[in-house]
């Protein structure tokens, strides 16, 4: 569950499959079914299977499950400066689902953000990725979501704010255009996959893309790194960094297009191991696609253009050699046995913190969460060989804390400006 903080985030979960995939490369799929005539059974099962897939890669099931709930039932809680809304039910319940929906209806909730009914959705939904995504996939998607099991949840109203849903005709009009995702001629074949998976299914850029005041992604800036907030335990909001992706020197610069596709497939590599909310994104999400797509995204990310930083970013000043000597000893006592004295990590101890996007984030929040409260890999994903890393809350200080992070920000060619013990106070 999660939600928005300041104006960023508007929102803030096999092999068969890559048989299928493979099957229907470079094949269309008539969304009809009229093609079905002898072997209809095995065309609409592949169907059913390819859209299966197409939830996965964008992953519907992370915002569209709440915590102890049927699949897709809806209910999940997402929280924003201006109220909460909730997620819809989208099994095939006819009465509280979207068991009545025509493909054209989900096509049109998908390429457009207007529900079957005609009521405008709010981008919490991200339809503003999910315009890019193809006439088959959509199709495909609908022959799946109509295999669901119907579920009669029925999601808590949205607070005020998310009944204006007129108010979403004049923010379609400023900041959205449908358009369908168009392969760039000039890029191999793998580089269009990974830049329709990552932009059009994925919504990478729905956490890693800044917003303008409006809420919207600035495209301008596209996965340079944002601020969202989000629920990691039941009853617990938290405010998160969600880091640069671009290879500048706070973002991925170190990252191989191997490291890459390592970590979007098993949740692991010695760069870093997820954990936070990518725990959602790489569990319920990348590490189900198959190998080859998690590579195609992992070499269009690599290609993102270089972030230049905003006009008085610059004039941040970095913590300084004093600032940073506070927070040593801590390190050499909690930290060093995992991280290493030089802060490279280890292939047997934990992911380095040089040149580490997180403990580089202008925005500390991340880095915080993780000393507060530790970082855990998702259900069932393994760290290599690296032990997990244990919360901090209970025996540090915030000033320990603010100290510490200044050290790890500070050291090794990290520059990152200082944090101080009421921004660690503010996430406990
Ligand atoms: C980032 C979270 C998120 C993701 C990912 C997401 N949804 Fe949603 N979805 C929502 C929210 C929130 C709403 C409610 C929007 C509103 O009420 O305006 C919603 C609404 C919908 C609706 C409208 C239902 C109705 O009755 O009005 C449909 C259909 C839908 N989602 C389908 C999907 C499908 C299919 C996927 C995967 C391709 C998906 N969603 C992925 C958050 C998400
Ligand atoms: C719900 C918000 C959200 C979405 C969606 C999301 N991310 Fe993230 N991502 C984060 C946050 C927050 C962090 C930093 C903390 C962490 O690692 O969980 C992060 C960190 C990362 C990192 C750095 C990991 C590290 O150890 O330094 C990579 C790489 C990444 N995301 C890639 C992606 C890709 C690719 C996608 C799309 C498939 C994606 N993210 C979608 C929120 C998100
Ligand atoms: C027992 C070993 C261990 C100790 C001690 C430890 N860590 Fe970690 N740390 C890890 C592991 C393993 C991960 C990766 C966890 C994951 O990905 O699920 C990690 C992740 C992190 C991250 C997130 C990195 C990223 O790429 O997003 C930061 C930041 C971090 N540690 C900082 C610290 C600091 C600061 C200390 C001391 C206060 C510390 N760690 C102590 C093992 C440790």
């Amino acid at each position: 569950m999660r939600c928005l903080r300041k104006p960023p985030y508007w929102v803030s979960g096999v092999l068969g499959v890559a048989v299928l995939t493979a099957l229907f490369a470079g094949r269309t799929v008539e969304a009809d079914g009229s093609n079905l005539s002898s072997g209809a059974t095995n065309d609409a099962d592949a169907l059913v299977e390819r859209g299966r897939y197409v939830a996965l890669a964008s992953n519907c099931a992370s915002c569209h499950t709440r915590r102890g709930g049927a699949p897709y039932a809806g209910g999940v809680k997402f929280e924003t400066p201006v109220g909460t809304i909730y997620s819809s039910n989208i099994t095939s319940s006819l009465e509280n689902g979207i068991g009545k929906w025509t493909a054209e209806d989900l096509r049109r909730a998908l390429h457009e953000g207007v529900a079957a009914d005609g009521y405008r959705l709010f981008p919490a939904f991200p339809y503003t990725s999910f315009t890019q995504m193809t006439d088959e996939d959509v199709a495909a998607l609908y022959a799946y979501m109509r295999t669901v099991a119907a579920d009669e949840y029925r999601p808590p109203a949205n607070d005020f704010l998310f009944k204006q849903r007129w108010a979403m005709t004049i923010w379609n009009a400023l900041f959205f255009e449908p358009a369908r995702f168009k392969p760039d001629p000039k890029q191999t074949p793998e580089w269009n996959r990974g830049a329709y998976l990552v932009g059009a299914l994925g919504h990478c850029g729905a956490c890693h893309t800044p917003r303008n005041t409006f809420m919207a992604e600035m495209p301008e800036q596209a996965y340079q790194g944002s601020s969202l907030r989000e629920y990691v335990t039941a009853d617990k909001v938290r405010d998160w960094a969600a880091v640069n992706l671009t290879s500048s020197a706070d973002g991925l610069k170190t990252w191989s297009v191997d490291d890459l596709t390592k970590y979007l497939h098993t949740g692991f590599s010695l760069r870093g191991g997820a954990w936070g909310p990518m725990n959602d994104v790489v569990g319920n999400s990348t590490s189900k696609l198959t190998l080859e797509d998690a590579r195609a995204m992992a070499t269009y990310i690599k290609s993102l253009p270089l972030k230049i930083p905003p006009e008085g970013e610059a004039t941040i000043s970095p913590v300084t050699p004093e600032q940073a000597a506070l927070g040593q000893t801590i390190y050499k006592d909690r930290c060093e046995k995992c991280h290493g004295a030089s802060g490279r990590g280890g292939m047997f101890s934990g992911p380095p913190l040089a040149g580490n996007p997180t403990v580089q984030s202008a925005d500390p929040d991340s880095l915080i969460n993780a000393v507060l409260y530790g970082a855990t890999p998702a259900e069932g994903m393994k760290l290599g060989a690296w032990e997990t890393m244990k919360p901090y809350a209970d025996v540090l200080s915030d000033t320990d804390i603010a100290n510490v992070s200044n050290y790890v920000r500070g050291s090794w060619g990290n520059a990152a400006p200082p944090v101080d013990a009421a921004r660690v106070a503010k996430q406990r």
